[in-house]
């Protein structure tokens, strides 16, 4: 497992090279009525605030959690009407019943379930919604592009470690039954959103520079692909959204 604060140690340049959110992400949570003006939302792994403004942009009150120092410091200076709270979502202190949405972006994979899915079931009200979204960088049904095929041939100069992302990585189906494990929540709504992008040679060694399992040497050469292949990409995303409804009575 790549080291947690991986992203701290790059702090502004993570807040400049990942992509924000598609804008379909945030409709549909108004959509289903889980985000709007006055929402308490409850965010984990908020980073330097990717999701954390487009919240409090659509009028959300958000507190947001962050355990790396000089993140959660950019998220103060970037989102000042965030409160901001430095710690981990295994231990910070929370109380009951005081957020309406638990929000987990790209952030999921870091967290201890097991701790964490009873301590967001307290936190949020009853009819609370926890939802849990991540980008996929590379949407492994799209058509396999030339750059893709680079990336691919660079992680296969790895050795052993399968290629990524890929169908594995993607595994809604995995997350569904993780979230749902323990009976403190129940799957309201699942998504798969696709969007694509343009990056240059130069974005794109900054966004793989940001991957926690790409070396530095790994993103240059991605950017020199870019450049081989005319000097612009596009790239096609996947971001797999789950909406889970808390339970009423957990099975333990
Ligand atoms: C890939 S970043 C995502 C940041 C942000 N949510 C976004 O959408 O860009 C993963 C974040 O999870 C945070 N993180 C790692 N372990 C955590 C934990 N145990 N509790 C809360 N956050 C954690 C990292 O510090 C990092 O900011």
């Amino acid at each position: 497992m790549p080291d947690p604060m991986h992203f701290d140690g790059m702090a502004d340049l993570y807040d400049r090279a990942r992509p924000p959110y598609p804008d379909a992400l945030w409709s549909r949570l108004g959509a289903l009525g889980v985000l709007g003006s006055g929402t308490r939302v409850l965010e984990l792994g908020a980073g330097s605030g990717l999701a954390t403004a487009p919240m409090v942009a659509a009028g959300a009150a958000v507190t947001a959690v962050e355990p790396g120092p000089a993140l959660a410091d950019l998220l103060r200076r970037r989102v000042p009407e965030a409160t901001v709270v430095e710690g981990t979502a295994e231990s910070v202190p929370l109380d009951d019943a005081a957020f309406d949405l638990a929000v987990v972006a790209t952030a999921v994979h870091w967290l201890d379930l097991d701790v964490v899915l009873p301590r967001l079931h307290r936190a949020l009200v009853p009819g609370g919604h926890l939802a849990v979204w991540r980008h996929v960088f590379g949407d492994p049904t799209a058509p396999l592009t030339p750059f893709r095929e680079r990336v691919a041939q660079i992680v296969r100069e790895r050795g052993d470690v399968p290629p990524r992302p890929g169908p594995a990585e993607l595994d809604t189906t995995g997350w569904v039954g993780r979230l749902t494990a323990g009976g403190w929540f129940a799957v309201r709504h699942v998504d798969e959103l696709r969007w694509s992008v343009d990056l240059g040679a130069d974005q794109v060694r900054d966004l793989f520079t940001t991957f926690s399992e790409w070396s530095d040497a790994e993103a240059e050469a991605a950017g020199r692909a870019v450049r081989d292949l005319g000097g612009r990409v596009t790239e096609h995303y996947l971001t797999p959204l789950l909406v889970l409804r808390r339970a009423g009575t957990p099975t333990r």
